[in-house]
């Protein structure tokens, strides 16, 4: 055991750690002044990402306020599409908005030749916070997985029924795969890039993996997953990757079992104690306070972390939400839950 070992990776490599090591999904953003105030410096959401001046920055404001265990590079998962040469932009309060790829002759638009080049200003980010994040602090990787970034390319943005990118996946299986291997393809060169320049561990989002029947699942959620980690592994075995198929419910296992990852992250309704029995004995698990009880707050937050805590108590466990921050979070929470979890001691 190697005494310095930053302890979000002893957690993810699976040992036992004194305390659950914690980050907060989307830690960085919106329910903070400082972040409002660097984000009107920026001329739109993807230039902000792609500044690293900026991105560095706001990687490091929550590292200042709540000093958690990990730094997720701030980024967004579709950087990635709009490396392909898709047109992709934030609208304020509406979310992303892409020029929609509906078909094989929309795919013939996208380039995956430049990945490198276009996301190489991510690369100089992760770089520079490898440079200055204080010691004990991991600095984690991401990038989206191939099925959630395919949504947002083919339905031109968030959705609600999901009925164009299933349409297509269902009327022309071959034609979608052709889409999401190129994806693969792209996240694995964009995701050894950030490991390259420093990022010690990586996780991949499938934000929108719950949405799937069974055998698609698989076909859309597990293969390429598995395509992206074994690509990972061949390389840099010792870089832990987790995985988060929000919403997978009773296909967590079979995602676990079939990916590959070294980690999973468990949405907020995944219950504690069916992971600490099914899922915790094959990987250490991430999560999953649900995001209103850090704006809620009070003892009910309290009470609602140490009950995580103690369900998953009995093997490697990374503190986290089951999803990202909210916009209405009041940071005094945050601040709260993290003096809470720094304090705890694991009982030999
Ligand atoms: O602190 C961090 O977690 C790192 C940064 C990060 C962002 N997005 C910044 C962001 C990460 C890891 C993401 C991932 C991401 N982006 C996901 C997967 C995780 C999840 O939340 O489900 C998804 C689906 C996206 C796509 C995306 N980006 C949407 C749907 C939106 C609009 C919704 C919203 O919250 O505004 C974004 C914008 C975005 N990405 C913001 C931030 C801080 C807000 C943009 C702003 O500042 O105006």
């Amino acid at each position: 055991m190697n005494r310095n070992e930053k302890i979000l990776l002893s957690a993810l490599r699976g040992r036992r750690t004194m305390r659950p090591p914690f980050w907060y999904m989307r830690q960085a953003g919106r329910y903070l002044p400082e972040y409002r105030e660097l984000r009107a410096r920026a001329d739109g959401f993807l230039d902000f990402c792609l500044t690293p001046d900026l991105a560095v920055e706001a990687t490091l404001q929550p590292i200042r306020r709540f000093a958690p265990d990990a730094a997720i590079l701030f980024s967004d998962i579709l950087v990635l599409p709009w490396a392909l040469g898709q047109e992709v932009r934030f609208e304020e309060g509406t979310g992303p908005l892409l020029e929609a790829v509906t078909d094989t002759a929309g795919l013939a638009g996208l380039d995956g030749s430049d990945v490198e080049g276009r996301l190489a200003p991510v690369a100089e980010t992760v770089s520079r916070l490898a440079a200055e994040l204080p010691e004990a602090v991991a600095l984690i990787g991401f990038a989206g997985a191939p099925w959630t970034v395919a949504t947002y390319m083919v339905e031109g943005g968030g959705s609600r029924d999901f009925a164009a990118v299933k349409g297509w996946a269902y009327r022309d299986p071959d034609g979608f795969q052709a889409l999401i291997d190129l994806l693969v393809q792209a996240t694995v060169i964009y995701l050894r890039m950030q490991v390259a320049a420093g990022a010690e561990a990586i996780q991949i989002f499938d934000t929108w993996a719950g949405v799937l029947p069974e055998a698609d699942f698989r076909r859309w959620v597990v293969a390429p997953t598995a395509a992206i980690v074994a690509a990972l592994k061949a390389e840099s075995p010792r870089v832990p990757v987790i995985g988060f198929p929000r919403g997978a419910g009773m296909l967590y296992e079979a995602y676990v079992r079939e990916t590959g990852i070294d980690a999973v992250g468990l949405d907020t309704a995944v219950p504690p104690s069916w992971a600490a029995a099914a899922l915790q004995p094959l990987v250490p698990v991430q999560g999953n306070l649900d995001p209103v009880r850090v704006v809620t707050g009070s003892d009910g937050m309290f009470a609602a972390a140490g009950r995580i805590v103690d369900a998953l108590a009995g093997g490697a466990h990374v503190f986290n939400l089951g999803h990202g921050l909210i916009p209405t979070t009041p940071p005094e929470n945050v601040t709260a839950l993290s003096g809470f979890l720094r304090g705890l001691k694991k009982s030999p």
